[in-house]
């Protein structure tokens, strides 16, 4: 998919601009507070329905305004054109695909998948497990979006079976442990077969930017291995009483980076952390292109925070082959190094929140 035309309205300090990307490669520089990554922000809103910055829409609304816009015409693969648009107002989610409204992020996630990579993504291997699980997630739903129907089915079997916990109704947490063994077998079959396909592609990547061998990446499945879910659920149920939730399943999974078997994030550099992180988003994106023709879009806030020179013009020479459509950001031209080596791509300036293509 590309990004065909880009319309933002009242997102941070951008008040309302129009901008044509190139379908490769879009470089935006500008001066701190201009509204560089107001502009990333706005993309990936428009595909996550969320910020990457707030936990919460309302900062991201223009002070100025009660909602933000973000809409965009996208051409997909197959040749279509797909319009997409969302409006926040930090309470109400309103999103239309081709004129259809849509209450449901999957559809936005699915018409335009995003990778991001900022200065603080390598929280990824660096914080709590939910950030990995949510990164694997994204990565099983683009590929096969069969697995969002059992992942859902686990989810509301999960809330069930904590509210259960919490009234000790235990006659009916028996039948809820049957979904939840069900779809949780299902949710972590779908990580195990993703993560195995993933596995080369992240290699292959992440040796064009660090030389380390004897690379792996391993599920942890989120409940003791050796035994099967049903068993672990049986033996944890006086703890899950006690306790009032379910301490085992795919809702505790993550995944580990390791070298040689040593856990990777507990003695790499912090720039190498960054550029493990990034491997890790590139090969999901990558991936995406290898067994779909649908090729996702990769957003670098701050190029020149995350990489030293020579790793920036390897990954600007990746990008451009990878043939993704790609935004980065740098408050210099300089910063984007020897721009010989990429063709087609597209310069925007960024001043006060206004955006111009050079
Ligand atoms: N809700 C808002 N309404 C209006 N302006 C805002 C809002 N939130 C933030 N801003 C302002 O928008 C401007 C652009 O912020 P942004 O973070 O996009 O800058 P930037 O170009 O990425 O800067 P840097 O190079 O420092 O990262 C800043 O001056 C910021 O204070
Ligand atoms: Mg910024």
């Amino acid at each position: 998919m590309t990004l065909l035309k880009l319309n933002i309205y009242a997102v941070r300090n951008i008040q309302k601009e129009s901008i044509t990307p190139a379908p490769t490669i879009n470089l935006i520089y500008g001066k701190n507070a201009s509204g560089k990554s107001a502009f990333i922000e706005a993309v990936f809103i428009l595909g996550r329905a969320k910020s990457f910055r707030t936990s919460t829409i309302k900062p991201v609304i223009n002070f100025a305004q009660q909602s933000l816009m973000v809409t965009a015409l996208v051409s997909q693969t197959n040749g279509s054109i797909t319009h997409l648009g969302i409006q926040l107002d930090g309470k109400n989610f309103f999103c239309r695909i081709n004129n259809q409204s849509t209450q449901k992020r999957s559809d936005l996630a699915y018409a335009l998948p995003l990778q991001l990579i900022h200065p603080k993504s390598y929280e990824l291997l660096d914080a709590g497990a939910q950030i990995r699980r949510e990164f694997l997630d994204w990565g099983v739903f683009h590929n096969d979006p069969n697995f969002l129907s059992p992942w859902r089915n686990f989810k509301k079997a999960l809330s069930q079976r904590n509210s259960l916990l919490k009234t000790r109704a235990l006659e009916q947490i028996n039948v809820w442990d049957k979904e939840l063994v069900n779809y949780g077998t299902i949710v972590n079959n779908y990580r195990q077969h993703y993560l195995q396909k993933f596995k080369p592609v992240f290699i292959e990547i992440v040796s064009k930017f660090l030389a380390i061998d004897n690379i792996d990446l391993r599920l942890i499945s989120g409940w003791d291995s050796v035994k099967e879910f049903h068993q672990v659920l049986n033996n944890d149920l006086e703890k899950d009483l006690r306790y009032g939730f379910t301490h085992s399943g795919p809702h505790r999974a993550d995944f580990q980076l390791l070298f040689n078997n040593r856990l990777a994030k507990d003695f790499v550099s912090r720039g190498q952390l960054k550029l493990l992180v990034m491997s890790l988003k590139l090969a999901q994106v990558q991936l995406l292109a290898n067994e779909h023709s649908h090729i996702g879009c990769i957003l670098i806030d701050d190029f020149a925070a995350e990489l030293d020179v020579i790793n920036r013009a390897k990954l600007l020479n990746y990008l451009s082959i990878m043939g993704c459509q790609a935004f980065i950001t740098a408050t210099e031209i300089a910063d984007f190094g020897d721009l010989n080596q990429i063709k087609n791509y597209k310069m925007f300036h960024v001043e006060h929140g206004i955006i111009k293509q050079m």
